[in-house]
């Protein structure tokens, strides 16, 4: 897609509105790669249909998985666990999505050939050892065989091993990825799960009668695969995400006497920490009509203008907090008071190195912050009222961009954000839903 700007002019006017967000990223990939391994067709309705979901896709039906649309369903042809068609030299471009690199190579560790795995120039930078590691324990090869990034070849094994994991990072895509190794491999793999982070393939598998088994203790849980069980096709609707949400509920808290109703967000607590966040800044934010669907809690989302205080906010609340911490970050520039986050180093290796950036952003715009080992000190300024120009650059990160945009709609001034076209990576109706509360903008 090419490069494009948005430029906000003016703050938002007081809206009440009620919305539907766009369909969960992470359930969206997790529903397509499980249901390529179900046995028979599998109906998939409101999928997200963003530049990393449809990689997803592309990667899948050139594994030979025949995937069609029709009228808001998509139908997956699966053919049950092993049944990708591999080759040697087979190229898979896994476009700006980590999510799709990670559980991909997963899934591949079961097939004995040699696959190329590339990213754009972003993914290209992010760590993969993370999953090059435990994949190898199970029987996988990577080339180079020093290197820790993409792109890489991938030769999994003919008798993947059923071993023992400890997932120490808190990432759910590593997690993830040692689950769908470890779905066609004789025998059970435990994972000793030491911080909790986002369970929606456990959820699905769990569901749908897959080969899984979790169980709970205090301060970790262990994760069975019991391997080589094959599972039935299956329905899933995907509910709205709640990252994708987490810009309209901080743009409703920061505009003056405006209400927003969000309707059908997923709110499984492996995802809610933005919502525990900003009520402890005393946002006023009403979940109400909740119900469990496959598995996963969803209901509406009502949020209403507040006065926010600062927070402290600990290392322990990253794990379901993680993708929200840069729209949190223009919440606090504008609370009363010093907030702290602390434990953020993961930050600096998604899209961009968030942390680094929305420091630099918030201290352009005139928001005093202390950085140091992960730890950010924002000193928030409720009267915040710009009025000259910025330029933001967002280093084609999605989150980047959607949160400098909240900025522009409610702390004044010209705000141009740069390369917003990374925005339909996650959210590709994000500027169209803006509009329709009232958000001004224009393209460049
Ligand atoms: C995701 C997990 C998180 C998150 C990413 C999506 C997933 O990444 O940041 O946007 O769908 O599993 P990590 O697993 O690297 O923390």
């Amino acid at each position: 897609m090419k490069s494009f700007s948005v430029i906000v002019k003016k703050k938002i006017n007081k809206f009440n509105k009620s919305i539907s967000i766009d369909g969960d990223k992470s359930i969206s990939h997790r529903a397509l790669f499980i249901s390529s391994q179900a046995c028979g067709v599998s109906k998939i309705k409101g999928l997200l249909e963003s530049e990393d979901v449809l990689h997803t896709i592309a990667a899948l039906k050139k594994l030979g998985v025949k995937i069609v649309k029709y009228k808001n369903i998509h139908y997956i042809y699966g053919n049950g666990l092993g049944s990708l068609k591999t080759r040697n030299n087979l190229k898979i471009k896994t476009g700006n999505s980590g999510t799709l690199a990670r559980m991909l190579m997963g899934l591949l560790t079961n097939y004995a050939h040699k696959i190329k795995i590339t990213g754009d120039k972003s993914l290209n930078k992010r760590p993969m050892e993370r999953i090059f590691m435990p994949l190898k324990k199970i029987g996988c090869k990577f080339e180079p065989t020093n290197k820790k990034t993409l792109p890489i070849y991938i030769t999994g094994s003919e008798i993947p091993t059923a071993t023992n994991h400890e997932e120490k990072i808190g990432s759910a895509q590593v997690k993830s990825s040692i689950i769908f190794a470890s779905l066609d491999a004789p025998g059970i793999t435990t994972i000793k799960e030491l911080k909790k982070s986002r369970n929606h393939t456990e959820n699905i598998l769990r569901f749908i009668g897959g080969g899984i088994k979790v169980k709970k203790f205090k301060n970790y849980n262990t994760i069975y695969v019991i391997g080589q069980k094959n599972f039935d096709a299956f329905n899933l609707t995907i509910p709205g995400d709640i990252s994708s949400a987490a810009f309209f509920i901080v743009l409703t808290l920061l505009a003056k006497n405006s209400v927003i109703k969000l309707k059908n967000v997923n709110l499984n607590p492996t995802r809610t920490g933005i919502i525990t966040v900003l009520k402890k800044m005393n946002a006023q934010i009403k979940i109400v009509n909740t119900k469990i669907k496959y598995g996963e809690k969803i209901g509406n989302i009502i949020v209403k203008s507040s006065n926010l205080n600062s927070i402290n906010c600990p290392a322990s609340m990253v794990p379901s907090t993680v993708d929200e911490f840069t729209i949190l970050m223009i919440a606090a520039a504008k609370a009363k008071g010093t907030t702290t986050f602390a434990g953020l180093n993961e930050l600096n290796k998604k899209e961009s190195p968030r942390l680094n950036l929305m420091n630099s952003i918030l201290n352009k715009i005139g928001i005093k912050t202390k950085l140091k080992k992960g730890t950010i000190k924002i000193f928030g300024n409720p009267k915040i009222n710009l009025n000259k120009s910025y330029k933001i650059q967002s280093l084609f990160d999605h989150r980047i961009c959607m949160s400098a945009f909240v900025m522009g709609q409610t702390f004044g001034g010209q705000i141009e954000v740069k390369d917003c076209n990374s925005i339909s990576t996650s959210f590709p109706n994000f500027l169209t839903l803006m509009k329709k509360i009232g958000a001004k903008y224009e393209i460049k």
